[in-house]
């Protein structure tokens, strides 16, 4: 086992820790109070790799490996967590969505443009009645006799839905069927019979723009079809588990920073006669803190290591995802109330962070979905 990063991996980390503490750290709080989706920024991250970091270079990407992908995350969710949801869904669901299961006409026309920061890429299949029992989705497409498709309906909480050039979205093609009922298909946002919804203010990462979509008679060509008819489930799952290694790292970006608030602050802050640090009740916290923090990422890694070997990965992203998020949503708890009455302040970003962080547990499959997939896996029983 090789704890050491390749050279190539910690360019990645260096450039995106540059950019993260540069650029988006100082702007974080502003655009959290704002709620304007920063696109400066996240153009800053596509002309540095940052948007397609998987991507291989002739589609406009990095051409770099899972856990550089994890290095990176890391770095630009400890600078501001909204903008790591935009880079993650840009990554993991768009570019790796088109990538593993498109035809290379559609990776030449759809890839790159996303990879490179210059569009907005997203990814729909929550509707407003289905969001874990993602099957129960009622968006129609109905094939022509032409071979097009004819798509109604609604999807909901889209990230990078009010900005998106290009969609990946999940449609009922044969209800009868069930998950196998269910086919991608890669939507141009421009094109009529597209609409987006008011974008939806939220708890936290609120520079991440979300919003309902909607499709009224919109017409799929036969080569807006991403994989086979009836393989949609499928994309979508085996997609999801390369989003989650994104999500588990953005939550360590967030709770790392947390962490590192906590460390500075305990040695500043004085109560009865000496550093609040130097309570044994603050140093359990901190060990407790430090041990979740080492234990994400560790766990991460090696679920990205497992999708780098090629082999099935479902379990340990899953793992990655549940052991992080919970991590974050510990750890940015704690990081309030030790820095307490300051913890509660919007002078400082600790309340932010706790805000933030919640999402983390819900997005691209709740804690309990992950344990779903963790038990099911585990014991082969559905
Ligand atoms: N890879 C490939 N195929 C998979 C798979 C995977 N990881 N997981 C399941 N499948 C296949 C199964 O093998 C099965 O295939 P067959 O029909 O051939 O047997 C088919 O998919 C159906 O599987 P299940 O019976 O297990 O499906 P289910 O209805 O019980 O649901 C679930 C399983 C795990 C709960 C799933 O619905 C799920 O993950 N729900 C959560 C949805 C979710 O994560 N949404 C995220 C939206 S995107 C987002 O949130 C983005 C963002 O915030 C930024
Ligand atoms: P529900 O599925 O209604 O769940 C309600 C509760 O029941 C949860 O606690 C859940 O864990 C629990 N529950 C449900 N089923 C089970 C079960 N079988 N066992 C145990 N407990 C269960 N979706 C997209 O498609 N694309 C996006 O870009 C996207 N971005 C999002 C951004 C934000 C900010 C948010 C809040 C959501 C986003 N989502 C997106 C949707 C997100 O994936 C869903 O919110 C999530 O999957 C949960 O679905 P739900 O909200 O409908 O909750």
């Amino acid at each position: 086992m090789d704890f050491n990063f390749t050279e190539e991996q910690l360019m990645i980390q260096d450039v995106a820790r540059r950019i993260a503490r540069e650029k988006i750290a100082p702007s974080a709080e502003s655009f959290d109070r704002s709620g304007e989706f920063p696109l400066e920024n996240i153009r800053l991250l596509g002309e540095n790799g940052l948007m397609g970091i998987e991507v291989p270079t002739e589609y406009g990407g990095a051409g770099m490996d899972p856990i550089a992908y994890v290095l990176a995350m890391v770095e630009i969710a400890a600078g501001d967590a909204a903008h790591s949801t935009i880079m993650s869904v840009n990554n993991s669901l768009f570019c790796n969505g088109i990538l593993t299961h498109g035809t290379e006409e559609q990776k030449q026309t759809y890839v790159r443009a996303i990879a490179e920061g210059r569009e907005i890429g997203a990814f729909a299949l929550t509707e407003p009645q289905s969001g874990s029992d993602a099957t129960a989705m009622r968006c129609r497409a109905v094939k022509q006799a032409d071979g097009s498709y004819v798509i109604d309906g609604k999807k909901s909480w889209i990230t990078s839905g009010p900005v998106a050039k290009y969609i990946v979205l999940f449609a009922m093609t044969d209800p009868e069927k069930g998950a196998r009922g269910i086919t991608a298909f890669i939507i141009d946002t421009d094109r009529e019979g597209f609409h987006r919804g008011k974008t939806e203010p939220k708890l936290g990462i609120r520079a991440s723009a979300t919003c309902e979509i909607e499709f009224s008679g919109y017409v799929a060509r036969a080569e807006d079809v991403l994989g086979a008819e009836g393989e949609g489930f499928k994309i979508a799952m085996s997609v999801l588990d390369a989003g989650r290694i994104g999500i588990a790292s953005q939550a360590i970006g967030l709770a790392r920073a947390a962490y590192e608030a906590t460390l500075e602050y305990v040695k500043e802050r004085k109560a009865f006669g000496q550093p609040i640090g130097a309570f044994q009740m603050t140093q359990a916290k901190i060990a407790d803190m430090k041990c979740k923090l080492d234990a994400s990422l560790l766990l991460t890694l090696r679920a990205a290591w497992t999708k780098g070997q090629g082999k099935k990965f479902s379990t340990e992203a899953a793992v990655a995802k549940l052991t992080a998020s919970e991590a974050a949503m510990w750890i940015t708890h704690q990081t309030v109330q030790i820095h307490a009455g300051m913890g509660y302040s919007k002078e400082m970003p600790v309340e932010r962070y706790f805000r933030d962080a919640k999402i983390t547990e819900i997005y691209e499959g709740t804690s309990e979905i992950q344990r779903l997939v963790i038990a099911r896996g585990e014991t082969g029983i559905r």
